[in-house]
């Protein structure tokens, strides 16, 4: 019983970087008892679009629909095709049709990487930031009264509904509870925005309930975020609303120094639907086609969805690999100021992992 993936490379150091995604699944699959079928799809790129006047096929979701993964590159480029069509044809097509309510990003400090937090090192920040995806601030309720007057008014509802926020906060504490420190924190703004959030943290103690093993605490979203930057070793997962969860989702991995290393997932829990792996970085025109393109954000991507799969003891030993290979300076690319190529870097990455 092979993980069924589907691969979508996308557009420029995509194409370079998801086979080193690949590589490195191969050599997992040696190395650990699991199989992958890999399935390749050329659609949700630009080139696809200029062929066809659309990202994908119409039966795009038949066709993806009973994977039990998509390993996904980065999409946009050429320019001749704008990022607003590339990327709503695409990654955004996936999140709503998939149900994919779960964004998922780790922070995690990493050699070789400069963080520009003061007097840390590795093993001192490591962290998972999750996000709920669907609904929350990003709702499409609201609208502007007496456009164009001095009496114009504009309003956007935030919207929370019992199964959405429960279905987050069940995730969120159901991954601390699998990982060491099983320590949740929430992010509030309980005394600001009087409604919804109250709704939020009480629906945070009705869940913990069910995990009596997690210890949990909250904080405002305001000192939360100057905790991440003053003391971000206090973090094992976090939780957070749409809105919230956006801003940390960038501020976590760029605390580690790694905005440009660390992946995301978006993620449907049920396994109703595929979920999605991909770097956060996009197709990077300027060094496409050199070979130079960091491929670690893509394997850590992989470890990522292998821990989703269920192969959990393979997706730490794939991060574990990624922490001993960026530790030596010959294997890191041009990015982090070393002189590798991407085939260097994921050559060693293997071989690190065949050693574990
Ligand atoms: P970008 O992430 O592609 O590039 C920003 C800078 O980071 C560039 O200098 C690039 O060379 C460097 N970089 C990125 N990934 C790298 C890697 N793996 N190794 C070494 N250097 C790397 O962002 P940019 O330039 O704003 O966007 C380019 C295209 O990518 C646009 O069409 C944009 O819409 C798309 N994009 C797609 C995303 C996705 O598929 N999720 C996310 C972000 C952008
Ligand atoms: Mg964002």
């Amino acid at each position: 019983n092979a993980h069924h993936i589907a691969v979508i490379p996308d557009d420029g150091i995509g194409k370079e970087v998801v086979p080193e995604g690949l590589r490195v699944l191969k050599t997992v699959s040696e190395k650990f008892d699991c199989a992958f079928a890999f399935d390749h799809f050329d659609f949700a790129s630009c080139d696809y679009y200029l062929k066809h006047g659309q990202m994908m096929p119409d039966d795009w979701k038949a066709l993806l629909g009973d994977h039990d993964a998509i390993f996904f590159g980065a999409v946009g480029w050429p320019d001749t095709v704008p990022d607003h069509i590339s990327l709503w044809g695409s990654l955004i097509q996936f999140r709503r049709e998939f149900d994919q309510y779960v964004n998922l990003r780790a922070a995690r400090l990493m050699p070789g990487v400069s963080s520009p937090l003061a007097n840390r090192g590795p093993g001192d920040i490591d962290f998972m930031i999750v996000r709920e995806n669907t609904e929350g601030e990003y709702s499409s309720i609201g609208g502007k009264i007496f456009p164009g007057t001095e009496r114009e008014v504009v309003m956007q509802e935030t919207v929370m509904t019992r199964t959405g926020v429960d279905r987050i906060l069940r995730f969120a504490f159901d991954l601390a509870q699998r990982r060491e420190k099983k320590h949740l924190t929430s992010a509030t703004k309980s005394n600001g925005i009087s409604i919804t959030m109250p709704y939020w943290d009480e629906r945070v103690e009705a869940m913990a309930a069910n995990f009596p093993d997690v210890r949990w605490d909250k904080y405002h979203i305001d000192i939360l975020a100057a905790h991440f930057v003053q003391h971000p070793d206090w973090f094992d997962v976090v939780v957070a609303s749409n809105l919230f969860g956006d801003i940390l989702s960038d501020l976590g991995p760029a605390c580690t120094g790694t905005i440009g290393i660390a992946p995301a997932g978006n993620i449907n829990p049920e396994r109703e639907f595929p979920s999605l792996f991909e770097p956060v970085h996009g197709s990077a025109p300027d060094i496409a086609g050199h070979g130079i393109a960091n491929p670690v954000e893509q394997i850590w991507a992989a470890a990522m969805m292998l821990d989703h799969l269920g192969e959990r003891d393979a997706a730490a030993a794939v991060v574990s690999a990624i922490e001993a290979v960026l530790a030596e300076p010959q294997y890191r690319t041009p990015d982090l100021g070393g002189p590798a190529k991407t085939s260097e870097c994921t050559e060693a990455i293997c071989r690190a992992l065949r050693d574990i």
